[in-house]
Order: C-alpha cells, then sequence, then structure tokens
C-alpha cells in the first residue's frame, strides 16, 4: 500500500481543482484510483473495485477487453451523495477471466472512463499442443509435439513413451519428440511442470501400418 500522505478531502478538492482547471466546466464526472496488476491463483476469487465521483445515481458499467461484462455479481455503495463505489466480484477465476478490466460511466454526454485493473490467472500448464495419433511403417523416424502455457510459464516437458512408460529428458515447450523408429504399437503422452504443479497432455497411440 502506498500512502501519500494526503487526507481524501484535500485530495479530492485537488482532483477537483485539476479537473475544473483542465475542461473548464462547472460539473464533472471522474475515476479515482490508479490502474493495477492482479495476479490471481486459478479456483481462488477477486473483487475489483471502482470509485466514480461528481454524479448522484450513477449508472457505473464494467468492461472487460471492450465487451460489458455481464456477470449478475456486481453493486455499487454510496460514499457520499455523488461518490459512488462499484465492485464487481470474480468467483472461481479461470484462464478465460484473465485480461483488461475497466469501469465507464456517462451523464448527460459526459462520459468517464477509469483506470485498467489487469488481471492475470496463474495455474497449472495449459496445452496448447498435444501429441496426435498417429499410423506409420515400422522403423520408420516421426516426430510427436507438445507445447504448454502458463502463467508461471511451464519450466519443463517431459515426455514418457511406451509401456511401461519410460521418460526422456525435460525439454522446453513447445518440444519436439523425434522418434527414430518403433516397431509396435507405442503410447505417448507429455508432461507439463510449472510452480503451480503438472499437467498431463492425452495419451496418443501410434500404431505399426499394415
Ligand atoms: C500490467 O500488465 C499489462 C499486461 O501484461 C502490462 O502491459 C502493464 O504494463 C502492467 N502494468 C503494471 C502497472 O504492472
Ligand atoms: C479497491 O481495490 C483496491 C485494490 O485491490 C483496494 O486496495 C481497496 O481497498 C478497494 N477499495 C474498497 C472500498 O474495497
Ligand atoms: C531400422 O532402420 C535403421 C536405419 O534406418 C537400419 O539401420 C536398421 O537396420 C533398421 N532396423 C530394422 C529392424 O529394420
Ligand atoms: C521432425 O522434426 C525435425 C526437427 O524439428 C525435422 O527436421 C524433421 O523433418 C521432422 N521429421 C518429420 C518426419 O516430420
Amino acid at each position: 500500500m502506498v500512502s501519500t500522505g494526503i487526507s481524501s478531502p484535500v485530495k479530492g478538492f485537488l482532483l477537483l481543482a485539476v479537473s475544473l482547471g483542465l475542461a473548464g466546466r462547472t460539473t464533472e464526472l471522474w475515476f479515482t484510483g490508479h490502474g493495477y496488476n492482479l495476479t490471481i491463483s486459478q479456483g481462488h476469487g477477486a473483487k475489483l473495485n471502482c470509485s466514480l465521483e461528481g454524479m448522484e445515481e450513477p449508472e457505473i458499467l464494467w468492461l472487460k477487453d471492450g465487451g460489458v461484462v455481464q456477470s449478475a455479481d456486481q453493486m455499487y455503495i454510496p460514499i457520499d451523495e455523488d461518490h459512488w463505489i462499484s465492485f464487481l466480484s470474480l468467483k472461481n477465476v479461470e484462464r478465460p477471466d484473465a485480461g483488461r478490466y475497466w469501469c465507464e460511466a456517462e451523464d448527460n454526454g459526459k462520459k468517464a472512463v477509469s483506470s485498467d485493473i489487469w488481471i492475470m490467472v496463474e495455474g497449472v500448464p495449459y496445452f496448447i499442443l498435444e501429441p496426435k495419433d498417429l499410423a506409420v511403417f515400422p522403423n520408420a523416424s516421426f516426430n510427436m509435439s507438445c507445447a504448454a502455457v502458463g502463467p508461471p510459464e511451464p519450466l519443463a516437458i517431459i515426455w514418457w513413451m511406451g509401456e511401461p512408460p519410460i521418460s526422456m529428458k525435460p525439454d522446453h515447450s513447445p518440444s519436439v519428440l523425434i522418434v527414430p523408429g518403433i516397431h509396435q504399437d507405442t503410447a505417448f503422452l507429455c508432461e507439463a511442470h510449472n510452480e503451480k504443479g503438472v499437467s498431463s497432455s492425452r495419451t496418443a497411440i501410434v500404431k505399426i501400418k499394415g
């Protein structure tokens, strides 16, 4: 927490003075507060807020990456008759919830836009490419591919091959396993490791042709 040492009524007055000075109007509408970045672990919740001054009974909209947030988990409460705080609750955060959030409000054609709040979602690696089933000729070379992303970024990709599975030396993502050739149907899967844990890909079966 950073404290400027200026009490909020004084700060409010300074902001008012600044906006009056810039716009030369007698009434203004503005959001207070800085933008910030928030990192949330997958499955956890977060409560975002934005603080609007200069309007009675506002309608405060939450936006994410350009679209209006439809979640019902929003409410706004008055601090003063023309000072409101709007809250947006995110529960059970998943990767698609990551992005840029902000507030907008409008009064008689005047529009206020808040600073951005960036949400980052951390969790176990997420596969963007998984090994595919194949049919190959005996002893013919082929490749298996696998890629995973964070955040936090995957530290290692480990391939498992055969039954019982044996592991290959760790690689990074994206990883291409060059298999010189097989003589029987063989299972492949890859594991992605990061600070949050381990994810396993699907199991791909490589069959011998003919
Ligand atoms: C927040 O994250 C965004 C996107 O990753 C980045 O562009 C921005 O610089 C970050 N801002 C701060 C204050 O860290
Ligand atoms: C709004 O969010 C900021 C950043 O998370 C927090 O510091 C502040 O206490 C919140 N304000 C309210 C009224 O909850
Ligand atoms: C497999 O291929 C390699 C090189 O392509 C060859 O030297 C070897 O004899 C082959 N082995 C079998 C069992 O076909
Ligand atoms: C396998 O990958 C290597 C290196 O990425 C590439 O040179 C080679 O052509 C690939 N082989 C096949 C059969 O796709």
